[in-house]
């Protein structure tokens, strides 16, 4: 097989051993149509085939994770992939390629949405800090990677929301209250949750049609505060006093700008990328920082159809679902 093109200075060529599915590949085709390049998925872990000529952290036959840039061609579910170096991390020996298929597009939407976003302290910030934070949807791999992440923060007390994934949320011993939504009045358990503390931060790691109302009506309660979403809600939804809207979209992670964010934003999310991706090969190498549970598609290439249509399905909990190039048939 032959590689698709040359990387370019600041991009390195990756043969691809295993590629990671996200509810936006179906999102992107189902919005942009014919406007979206073919094969411009992005989680990808492979082997360093060869770099652009100013990379200089890599060498052929590296192991690697890597961020394809979002809607351009050469990505994830082929052979060999394309992807900036900057958004590209090395693979620590004690994670397999099929588990590190699924961290690179939400572990850093989480990171940029706490850290970037809500502005909460880094990693290792000395000093357990109050800091009350709800992370909505913590079952799913955005919220899971932000709950790992606000731990590694000392920050609390976090409060987090999910259905049939709690076993799961629980297993990660990551949040000091979790709320099960399949039970109702989700808002008020927030606020009966928080006691005497006044909540000012909430990622929503959903971001569907109705999920910042619980959280809008939870921020309220405690005086106002920010709301990070991923989604946007729909255009005519009016902010009330007091809450501030933000949004993450983690093309960021390469400087790109968009509707929420200034280029001056966006620069300093790709700096910021550029470093904490890094940082995660050592986290993850010490076992500080887990990837989410995934689930190995059969069929290789064959069975990313079916993967997409799971999640648009909604059927896919609390699991990335990844395929390993090697299991396609005749390839
Ligand atoms: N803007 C960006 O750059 C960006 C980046 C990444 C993701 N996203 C978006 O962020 C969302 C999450 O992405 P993901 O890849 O992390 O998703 P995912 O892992 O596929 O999410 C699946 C999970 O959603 C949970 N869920 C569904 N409805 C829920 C609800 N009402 N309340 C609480 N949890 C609920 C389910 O948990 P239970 O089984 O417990 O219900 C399930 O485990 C998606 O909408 C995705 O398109 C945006």
């Amino acid at each position: 097989m032959t590689p698709c093109r040359k990387p370019g200075p600041n991009e390195v060529l990756i043969k691809v051993v295993a590629a990671g599915l996200n509810p936006k590949d179906w999102k992107w085709t189902k919005s942009r149509g014919q406007d979206c390049a073919f094969n411009a998925e992005d989680d990808i872990t492979g082997i360093i085939e060869s770099v652009g000529s100013k990379v200089f952290e890599y060498k052929p036959g590296d192991r690697v994770v890597a961020f394809h840039r979002m809607g351009e061609p050469s990505g994830a579910y082929a052979p060999y992939a394309i992807a900036p170096f900057s958004t590209t991390f090395h693979l620590p020996p004690n994670i397999s390629f099929e588990a590190g298929a699924g961290l690179p597009l939400s572990s850093m939407t989480a990171a940029i949405a706490l850290y970037q976003a809500l502005q909460i302290p880094l990693p290792n910030t000395p000093g357990k800090k109050d800091l009350p934070l709800l992370i909505y949807g913590g079952a799913t791999a955005v919220g899971a990677f932000a709950l790992q992440l606000v731990t590694l923060s000392n920050v609390g007390p976090t409060i987090t929301v999910a259905g049939s994934g709690i076993d799961f949320v629980k297993s990660l011993n990551a949040a000091d209250h979790i709320i099960d939504y399949r039970k109702g009045n989700v808002a008020q358990n927030i606020i009966t949750a928080l006691g005497d503390k006044k909540l000012h931060h909430a990622l929503d790691a959903v971001s569907g049609k109705k999920s910042h109302e619980p959280i809008v009506e939870a921020l309220l309660n405690s005086g106002g505060g920010e709301i990070n979403m991923l989604d946007p809600p729909e255009e005519d939804y009016k902010w009330p006093n007091g809450v501030k809207f933000t949004r993450t979209f983690v093309a960021s992670a390469y400087a790109q700008k968009h509707a929420h964010i200034s280029q001056e934003q966006a620069d300093a999310d790709g700096e910021f990328a550029y470093f904490f991706y890094r940082y995660m090969t050592y986290l993850l190498a010490e076992g500080k920082f887990k990837p989410h549970p995934h689930e190995v598609l059969p069929g290789g290439l064959d069975g990313i159809a079916g993967g997409i249509q799971r999640l648009f399905d909604g059927k896919v909990s609390p699991t990335k679902l990844v395929v390993r190039i090697a299991d396609t048939p005749g390839l």
